[in-house]
């Protein structure tokens, strides 16, 4: 096609996952084209807020094995880039150890990390409050600590990624969309509002936006999306500390009920945590939907949680916000990867990354995404990602 720029591989967002895979990519020798339509380092489509949980655990061992294997490469990126990205201020799991969550489940996770020899502390309601400062925890509450997981730097990692791709030659442009994909048996055409681009691959790597270029190609995957609170709380007190918590409790009738907060942020202190609810209600049908303002319901659910469980912490908000999550409408999916094939014409050559909370996997993510776009396959095991379309569709 004349007058198209040729890349090999063409990334389209330009997200902590798009910058990776177009880093990595680029590392391997391929002319290699990022683009986000938002323009990079915005806090859209998830990337939002300066920290993201570190785990090792997951209930499921598949998962379980994949961050195992992303811790390595998230050493590799450290080194790379010459900063700390992983910050281990501890994982704690606390609650009603049977009530099963989109996040997994207490009891069997302790169960795979003996199987899997991670070590961890099995504590009680009582060692919990004593520890941590919680109080007033029903007493058939337990729990674990795992001590290697914690809190990743989230704009550390988007500069880290964003630094070694340019630095591995790959075209970044920002503010340009993607307006449509041509895919055909040799590659895919690309149509932006300022260019048209032939490449022999296409990672899409967009999240909330995924379906609007897959749409005109006759399929939508199954993802939902939830304008999710965040809330920032003052400590009481300078010798206040937590690790990342999650609590998992029986859901109520009108919720998850379930909340977790970030310990003092290591790389950049000050009195204020952050917390938030996990509550996958009310879903919205666009990304452009979202309004920052969060649920008063849900600000003050986590607030009354907090008044009576966390002591240290004033209950008042000090700042309110939200989050976009975009999860698959599939909760045993955890998010989508893998190639497009079957589910739109000539898919062999689309690679598709979405939804989920996938920052804890980005090095890995970046990587396997090059792996499809250059063999179709990948070495870590990725069965249980692929993408799906919602139930009615499928009929
Ligand atoms: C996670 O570890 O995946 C997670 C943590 C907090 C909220 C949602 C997900």
């Amino acid at each position: 096609m004349t007058g198209s720029e040729v890349f090999d591989i063409i990334v389209v967002g330009g997200g902590p996952v798009g910058l990776s895979t177009g880093w990595q990519a680029a590392a391997q020798g391929q002319r290699t084209l990022v683009l986000d339509r938002h323009g990079f380092f915005n806090e859209r489509c998830g990337t939002s807020g300066a920290e993201r949980h570190w785990r090792l655990q997951y209930t499921q061992e598949d998962l379980f094995r994949l961050t195992l294997e992303t811790l390595p490469r998230w050493r590799r990126l450290e080194s790379l880039a010459e900063r700390t990205l992983i910050h281990e201020i501890g994982s704690l799991w606390f609650g009603d150890v049977d009530v099963e969550t989109n996040e997994g489940q207490i009891a069997e996770t302790m169960r795979v990390m003996d199987r899997l020899d991670v070590r961890y502390e099995a504590l009680t309601a009582r060692d919990i409050e004593r520890r941590f400062g919680f109080a007033n925890l029903p007493a058939h509450y337990a729990g674990f600590l795992q001590p290697d997981g914690g809190t990743l730097d989230v704009r550390g990692t988007l500069a880290a990624v964003y630094g070694l791709a340019q630095q591995e030659g790959c075209v970044l442009r920002g503010g340009e969309r993607v307006l449509g994909l041509e895919p055909d048996a040799d590659g895919v055409t690309v149509r932006t509002d300022r260019n048209e681009y032939r490449c022999a691959k296409v990672v899409l790597a967009n999240g909330a936006e995924v379906n609007s270029l897959l749409a005109p190609l006759g399929c939508r995957i199954d993802i939902k999306l939830y304008e999710m609170a965040l809330v920032t709380l003052r400590c009481r007190g300078h010798d206040v500390d937590f690790p990342f918590w999650f609590v998992f409790q029986q859901p109520t009738e009108e919720d998850t009920n379930l909340f977790y907060g970030f310990g003092r942020n290591p790389w950049s202190p000050s009195e204020l945590v952050r917390l938030g609810p996990v509550f996958e209600v009310d879903p919205i049908d666009d990304a452009d939907q979202t309004r920052g303002v969060p649920d008063p319901r849900h600000v003050a659910r986590l607030s009354n949680w907090v008044g009576e469980h966390l002591p240290a912490l004033d209950p008042a908000p000090a700042g309110a916000s939200t989050c976009l999550a975009v999860l698959p409408g599939d909760p045993r999916r955890q998010f989508y990867l893998g190639l497009a094939t079957g589910l739109v014409p000539d898919g062999h050559n689309i690679v598709l990354y979405s939804s989920g909370w996938g920052f804890k996997f980005v090095p890995l993510l970046g990587e396997v995404c090059v792996d499809l776009a250059l063999t179709g396959q990948t070495q870590h095991d990725i069965s249980r990602l692929a993408p799906t379309v919602p139930q009615e569709a499928a009929q």
